[in-house]
């Protein structure tokens, strides 16, 4: 392991100290620029199966998908900490299956920590996994791996039973030995209340800005999502549309024969 490399416990240390900063990515390009500008993790998320394999859901994503694409993204990056989505089905079953998989994702794709969603109905997967020295990142809020369940993209922890229970979640998973926790669209005082619950970092997306540290799916930033860009997430580029002009640019120009030119012929 490179003396450079980000580590859980440099993540932990961040907590009170400076925001803590974490991007999706599926590829070993996406991954390779999200390092060389200063990112602190990598996630290399299930949303795999939404924006980049055209999927309704994450639901359908597989443990070998998520191998495939977290293999290219760990050989992009140099600095920072890949955390690895494990996908529905693949830890809900009994906390030997959790582990079992957990284990072939860093032998597999070399990831350096994994990803669960749940609190309570997870705990022993996560004790599982954090026993055998796999570092685990927990994910609270809204669950897209529940969302037949919960019905749709909405705020999770408006009510009063509701909020409780993702304070106790939050609890029991840094009990457990989690590293960090991801909040998903949850209201902003509610997730502040955990972020000074727990001194574990706290990760939003949709939460707002009292958490430690924040994370964006990659697609939704740089203007690259079909469906539009979230409310939770802001644009910071339009590479749908230079992506789009550059296609039509190329299509016009073999078309009216001027690509190849003379710079491109041998
Ligand atoms: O799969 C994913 O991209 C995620 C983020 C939304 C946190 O879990």
């Amino acid at each position: 392991m490179s003396g450079k490399r980000t580590t859980t416990r440099s993540i932990v240390n961040k907590k009170n100290a400076e925001k803590i900063t974490m991007l999706t990515a599926y590829d070993y390009p996406t991954a390779r620029l999200a390092d060389q500008a200063g990112i602190d993790i990598v996630l290399v998320g299930d949303s795999l199966g939404e924006v980049v394999l055209g999927m309704e859901s994450t639901l359908p994503v597989t443990m070998d998908m998520m191998i495939h694409h977290a293999s290219a993204v760990v050989r992009g990056v140099e600095r920072a900490l890949v955390v690895g989505d494990m996908p529905f089905m693949t830890y809900q079953i009994s906390p030997e299956e959790a582990l079992r998989n957990a284990g072939r994702y860093m032998q597999e794709a070399g990831i350096h920590a994994v990803k669960l969603e749940g609190g309570h109905s997870v705990i022993d997967s996560v004790k599982r996994i954090v026993d055998a020295g796999i570092p685990v990142m927990g994910h609270l809020g809204y669950t897209p791996q529940s969302t037949y369940k919960i019905g749709g993209p909405r705020v999770q922890g408006r009510t009063e039973s509701e909020a409780e229970r993702i304070l106790s979640d939050a609890a029991e998973l840094e009990a457990a030995g989690v590293f960090a926790i991801v909040l998903e669209v949850v209201p902003q005082d509610l997730a502040a209340k955990v972020t000074a619950a727990v001194s574990i970092p706290t990760l939003g997306i949709g939460a707002g800005p009292r958490c430690d540290g924040q994370v964006l799916v990659v697609h939704d930033l740089l203007g690259l999502t079909m469906n539009g860009t979230p409310r939770h997430a802001r644009r910071y580029a339009d590479v749908g549309r230079v992506m789009a002009d550059a296609f039509r640019d190329y299509i016009k120009e073999v078309k009216d024969g001027s690509f190849p030119g003379e710079d491109q012929s041998f």
